[in-house]
């Protein structure tokens, strides 16, 4: 991008505020593949926007992955930003676009981010697919960071302890793991899913880091869940495909969307 990245989030929230008609919003969702289908229980649509309609942003390369910011009124009043769909670093945009949404919202005042997103189980002792994790912390192994230059940010507690402590009050059964994230478009090698255990990943995907950071440097505080729809490479002995990872999200919608509505709620 040529022009500072920053200054096109403040554009972006500009225009995001008035095709919304709104002037702040309470708390920004990032809806990964899989999740898609959950959006519809989080509140009522106040308005839809296509990404394309505000800068910066590009219509998203993956089926199942949505393109449009959905607007919402939550039953208790608040105001939520639905990222339908996000771009991921393997499309080749660079960096800042992967981060273009998390600074708008960060832009338009939102001050928590939720980051969903599909992913590997790295831990099949303990973990069923259908199962949302929450993150607890990260490994970035896509060899990208969003931040360029001196700003040294403190990464010790990206995913909020006290958003994590809030979720449990809604769900006490639900896991904490660490998520490891690769650039993708590859899933890994059963030799890569092999080293991840022993690096003390919970759980892989191609997604969520970037933004975490990025959230981290503007300030949000962010809660992060994995939703596992399938055991990492070579664990179970089938191969990996996108279309049992979008179908783990249709069967899982109706839980996951009551999860998050009543986790905004608790905001
Ligand atoms: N690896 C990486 N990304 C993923 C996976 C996986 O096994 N499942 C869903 N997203």
């Amino acid at each position: 991008m040529t022009k500072d990245a920053y200054t096109l989030a403040g554009e972006a929230a500009a225009a995001l505020r008035s095709a919304a008609g709104l002037d702040t919003f309470d708390v920004a969702l990032v809806m990964g593949s899989g999740w898609v289908p959950a959006a519809d229980a989080i509140g009522e649509t106040v308005r839809e926007i296509p990404f394309t309609d505000l800068p910066g942003f590009r219509a998203p390369a993956v089926a199942g992955h949505g393109g449009k910011i959905r607007v919402v009124r939550t039953s208790s009043g608040r105001h939520a930003l639905i990222f339908l769909g996000r771009t991921h670093l393997y499309e080749g945009l660079g960096v800042d676009a992967v981060v273009h949404g998390v600074r708008t919202a960060a832009a338009a005042g939102v001050r928590t981010l939720v980051l969903t997103n599909a992913a590997g189980g790295l831990r099949p002792e303990t973990q069923n697919v259908g199962d949302p994790v929450l993150i607890s912390d990260h490994i970035n192994l896509t060899g990208a960071n969003p931040i360029t230059g001196t700003t040294f940010i403190d990464l010790t507690e990206v995913y909020s302890r006290r958003l994590r402590a809030l979720v449990r009050e809604v769900d006490p059964s639900l896991a904490e793991g660490v998520y490891v994230a690769f650039r993708g478009p590859t899933y890994e090698t059963p030799a890569e899913i092999r080293m991840l255990r022993t690096l003390g990943g919970d759980m892989v995907g191609m997604s969520t880091v970037l933004e975490a950071i990025a959230a981290r440097e503007a300030g949000l505080e962010v809660l992060g869940i994995s939703l596992v729809t399938n055991p990492g490479a070579g664990l179970s002995g089938e191969p990996l495909n996108h279309e049992e990872v979008l179908e783990v999200g249709r069967a899982t919608a109706a839980r996951m969307g009551v999860l998050l509505a009543k986790v905004v709620d608790r905001l």
